[in-house]
């Protein structure tokens, strides 16, 4: 198990499957178009799967699949299937927008996915469009439903909050998370260095967030799943409720950080590492890995 220059093990893997989105969000990506991966540059499963062997490994417990948009590559099934039973891995999820989600939720659920977070800004039909600017709320909450369907549980909503644009969906978003049994997780808007013209302004602050829900609900603070947990979570006094802020912007979690990402095309990111994969045994590639992970520096 290889510890950073903080002592920091690596838990965590976010593996990106593709850089394309089917959405435009305007935190996010808010330019039409971009230049994308061509397919020879992006990891095959047969490349992702032996690399998260090797960090299953190395303390690897925790495998998230994200993107872009995760489920526009295509057969992602097949790569969950592959990885759900690497011995070692305690849970292994999928963060999306939920676009395709209604249709994929079934397969996903067979192929051994545990869980799905799904994000969700506004449930203002036009608000979403506007937000996410090809985006169709009917679909994102049809896949939200297929999800509990197939037990892809516990679920939760991601909101990102941006001043005047969806501050004043906190409520509703609560209000139909509760009702649904899904946990929610408010994002403080961050500067993604996208062009996104990201204001400071702009940020609406876990403080804030926090106020605007206690003005109608009693809020018990149950703390972080785990140390290194990047949402700070909540409880409705009476009643169901499972909250949580993510502060990145007014109280960053850098220092307690044991996450680490997989690019889609093989980077291996907090620190530079091209998988090329190519010509090197696995046990090479494990000393690679532990070698970047504990000269990590970035706090
Ligand atoms: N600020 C905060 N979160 C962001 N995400 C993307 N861009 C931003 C940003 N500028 C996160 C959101 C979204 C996920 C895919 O990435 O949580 O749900
Ligand atoms: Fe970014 Fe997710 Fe929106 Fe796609 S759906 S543009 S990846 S935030």
């Amino acid at each position: 198990m290889p510890l950073d220059t903080y002592q920091r093990p690596l838990r965590d893997l976010r593996i990106s499957v593709t850089d394309r989105c089917n959405f435009r969000c305007t935190y996010c990506m808010p330019l039409d178009e971009y230049d994308w991966l061509g397919k020879q540059e992006i990891l095959t499963f047969e490349e992702i799967v032996r690399l998260a062997t090797i960090f299953v490994q190395l303390g690897v417990e925790k495998i998230r699949l994200t993107g872009g948009e995760p489920l526009v590559r295509k057969e992602l099934e097949k790569l969950v299937s592959q990885l759900s039973p690497l011995p070692g891995l305690k849970e292994l999820c999928l963060t999306t927008n939920g676009s395709l989600l209604a249709e994929k939720a079934s397969a996903l659920s067979a192929a051994g996915l545990r869980r799905v977070s799904v994000s969700l800004d506004t449930l203002n039909p036009e608000k979403f469009r506007a937000m996410t600017q090809r985006g169709n709320l009917d679909k994102v909450l049809e896949g939200l439903f297929a999800a509990k369907h197939y037990k892809l549980q516990p679920i939760k909503i991601n909101a990102v909050i941006e001043r005047g644009v969806n501050d004043d969906d906190i409520l509703d978003l609560v209000d139909f998370s509760r009702k649904n049994g899904f946990g929610i997780r408010f994002i403080e808007y961050m500067d993604v260095g996208n062009s996104n013209g990201w204001l400071s302004e702009k940020v609406v602050s876990k403080a804030e967030i926090l106020s605007r829900i206690t003005s109608h609900y009693g809020l018990r603070e149950t703390g972080r799943q785990s140390g290194s947990a990047p949402s700070v979570d909540y409880q409705i006094i009476d009643g169901a409720g499972d909250i949580g802020v993510i502060a990145s912007v007014t109280e960053p979690f850098c220092s307690s950080c044991t996450r680490a990402r997989l690019t889609a095309d093989g980077k291996f990111v907090t620190c530079l590492f091209s998988a090329g994969g190519h010509g090197l045994s696995d046990e090479q590639v494990r000393d690679v890995i532990s070698a970047v992970w504990r000269a990590k520096t970035d706090r």
